[in-house]
């Protein structure tokens, strides 16, 4: 099946008209969704701005609280500033990427895999065992736990300096996800948490990156680069290039978000959701595509280690808070798989 080689190949072969595998039914088009005018251009978001060097100055560090805290209820995305991952380690990141993906296809190949759970994983479209119709996205997975000493041995040896260069963007990158998941934690009002939340993200949760290349499209009105989708996890940190693609979904309309080259746009996953009882939201979001530019991504998906239940925090709920109600039940790996495998599931996507 050519589809199957993935959509860099394609666009390596010069088509000029979108695969009918490839088109989405009219009412799924990105120009006809909700709120966008047929052909019109979308609306385009500022996301708030997270600031962590402000963060870091005591005097300040409420207001940064207050911003995150509004974001994280009003969009479920937001953008982080002054992380402190240099630029080199960002450029250094996206151009591997890139040249990861001008492999030949054999060598792209050999790291296909249908496990859901392999450390390692090249594939096309989004959930290919669910989707009726293919994304327009090649993607490689990485997972970057339990601890990338277990994991690197296993990653692309080519290029040659993909794994030191990804490897060392995971670790700084988990750093920033440590820094904004606990003062999002404490914007909610739960310190270091009774159960151990905060201290099982910071040293022994999940990690998954995932690079994704959008190459450019013949027919770009047809078709997705992502379908509209929520994360599963509590913090996903997307860093892009410069070119425009993510969408957000935000008083039922689909905004554009502004590429700020340099930072990381980061958005709530469905366990924060869960866990903050509610008061952060997991929003669905895609990814459009365009007939000109080639686009690169890298996702990193953090959260708790995959045998935890995720719940509602204790602090949040119950009467010693004034009984604010559960909204959500508990949550497991297992029933997340289930539902991943279900109709529904194809909004959902494996730690992507
Ligand atoms: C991207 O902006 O390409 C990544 C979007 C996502 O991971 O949902
Ligand atoms: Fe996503």
């Amino acid at each position: 099946d050519y589809c199957l080689k993935g959509v860099r190949h394609l666009s390596d072969a010069g088509i000029t008209r979108l695969p009918g595998r490839y088109v989405l039914p009219a009412l799924d088009r990105p120009g006809r969704s909700i709120g966008a005018a047929a052909g019109g251009s979308p609306a385009r978001v500022k996301l708030p701005v997270v600031d962590l060097a402000r963060l870091r100055v005591p005097t300040e560090r409420a207001a940064v609280l207050s911003t995150l805290y509004t974001a994280c209820r009003d969009y479920g995305f937001f953008q982080v500033v002054n992380h402190g991952v240099d630029s080199e380690a960002i450029a250094g990141m996206l151009d591997v990427a890139a040249r990861f993906f001008e492999l030949p296809f054999p060598e792209r190949a050999r790291h296909m895999s249908p496990d859901v759970r392999a450390p390692v994983r090249y594939g096309t479209s989004f959930n290919q065992a669910n989707d009726a119709v293919l994304c327009w996205r090649d993607f490689l997975k990485l997972s970057c736990a339990p601890t990338l000493r277990d994991v690197v041995p296993s990653w692309p040896d080519s290029p040659a300096d993909l794994r030191e260069v990804a490897a060392s963007y995971a670790e700084a990158n988990r750093r920033v996800f440590v820094d904004v998941v606990e003062a999002a934690l404490e914007a909610l009002g739960i310190g270091d948490g009774e159960d151990g939340v905060m201290e099982e993200l910071a040293t022994a949760g999940s990690q998954m990156m995932t690079v994704n290349c959008y190459p450019a499209c013949p027919q770009p009105e047809l078709t997705l680069g992502m379908p509209p989708h929520s994360d599963y996890g509590f913090l996903t940190l997307v860093l892009q290039d410069d070119v425009e693609g993510l969408q957000v979904m935000h008083g039922g309309e689909w905004l554009t978000v502004d590429p700020v080259p340099g930072s990381f746009v980061v958005n709530v996953g469905d366990h924060f959701e869960i866990y903050s009882n509610g008061r952060y939201k997991s929003v669905l979001h895609r990814v459009r595509v365009n007939s000109t530019r080639p686009r690169i991504s890298v996702a990193s998906f953090h959260s708790v280690g995959v045998e935890r239940v995720v719940g509602p925090a204790a602090e949040l709920i119950g009467e010693e808070r004034g009984g604010e109600q559960r909204r959500y039940m508990d949550t497991d790996f297992a029933t997340f798989l289930a539902y991943l495998a279900s109709a529904e599931g194809k909004h959902k996507n494996f730690l992507q």
